[in-house]
């Protein structure tokens, strides 16, 4: 089984689902009200437990009741929590507005996630010892680093989700294997909007890069091969929030089992199609038979 780490962010969801977001100084009424376990990083590691990887996540919940229901999700899809601390404080929470055409708007409070600034000899052990490392970065900068550093180091293959997006030093980037950027991301990143230019410029920074385009698929790009542009299966939209993480969860089981690059993507790609046709972040990811069976 392959044995996978995240070292990132739970939330506790508050969605609102409307007609269409509000535009500033506007007030929308809304449908329908839900919380939902998320977090960019607990996510990608209940994605990647229902994919079929052993998982450890490391991170950090509050100590209010938001706190429990983070950790007992994630035990729930069999992930470990031996290393996910309860901080004295709130629970990271994400505001999140979704509209008709299942699109979404996030603002994210860290809360404890906050609180995850350096990692102990336990966190580091676990990094060491796992496959695959998973980042994301909605935890402090300085435990991402050391996160990928440790990892580089005992040559574990490190993949970076880099949302949300801000100016990165080229020590992360210089520890990081596989770039996975929706296309906002990479045109931050690299200042190309064009995402073969965004993925040339960003291939100067890390060896292997995958753009996310939502309902028009992904483009794959790694150095001294030719692009592979892999389109999404066509789906009906309720709610897109989780389906990267469920991307990138299922992507890293596929590589870490040893499948080819287009073998992987298609897996990951049948897995994000099926998220975004649920609601919710945690609660519409796969099971590996249902990615399968898709
Ligand atoms: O990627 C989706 C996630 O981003 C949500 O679950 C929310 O918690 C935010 O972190």
């Amino acid at each position: 089984m392959t044995g996978i780490a995240v070292l990132g962010s739970t939330n506790m969801d508050l969605v609102a689902y409307v007609a269409r977001a509000p535009q500033p100084g506007e007030t929308v009424t809304g449908r329908e009200f839900r919380t939902v376990p998320g977090g960019k990083g607990a996510n990608q590691a209940v994605a990647a437990a229902r994919a079929g990887a052993d998982v450890m996540m490391i991170g950090a919940v509050g100590d209010d009741a938001y706190g429990a229901q983070l950790r007992s999700g994630l035990e729930h899809a069999g992930v470990d929590t031996d290393l996910l601390h309860t901080a004295e404080g709130p629970s990271g929470t994400a505001h999140i507005v979704v509209d008709d055409s299942g699109g979404n708007a996030i603002v994210v409070i860290p809360g404890a996630n906050g609180t995850v600034t350096s990692l102990g000899p336990g966190e580091m052990a676990a990094i060491a010892g796992a496959d695959l490392l998973l980042l994301q970065l909605e935890l402090p900068l300085s435990a991402v680093l050391e996160g990928a550093r440790v990892a580089h180091a005992q040559g574990v293959r490190t993949i970076l989700t880099p949302s949300p997006v801000q100016p990165l030093p080229d020590q992360l980037f210089d520890t990081i294997d596989l770039l996975i950027p929706n296309e906002h991301e990479a045109a931050a990143l690299s200042g190309h909007v064009e995402p073969h230019a965004a993925a040339d410029a960003l291939l100067r920074q890390v060896p292997e890069v995958v753009i996310t385009l939502g309902a028009k698929g992904c483009l794959y790009a790694s150095r001294g091969t030719e692009k592979i542009h892999f389109p999404a299966p066509e789906v009906t939209a309720v709610d897109t929030t989780g389906a990267g993480d469920t991307f990138v969860g299922t992507l890293a089981v596929a590589l870490g089992e040893g499948r080819s690059v287009p073998e992987a993507l298609a897996w990951a790609s049948s897995a994000a199609a099926l998220c975004v046709q649920k609601p919710g972040a945690s609660t519409s990811m796969p099971y590996r038979s249902e990615i399968d069976a898709a």
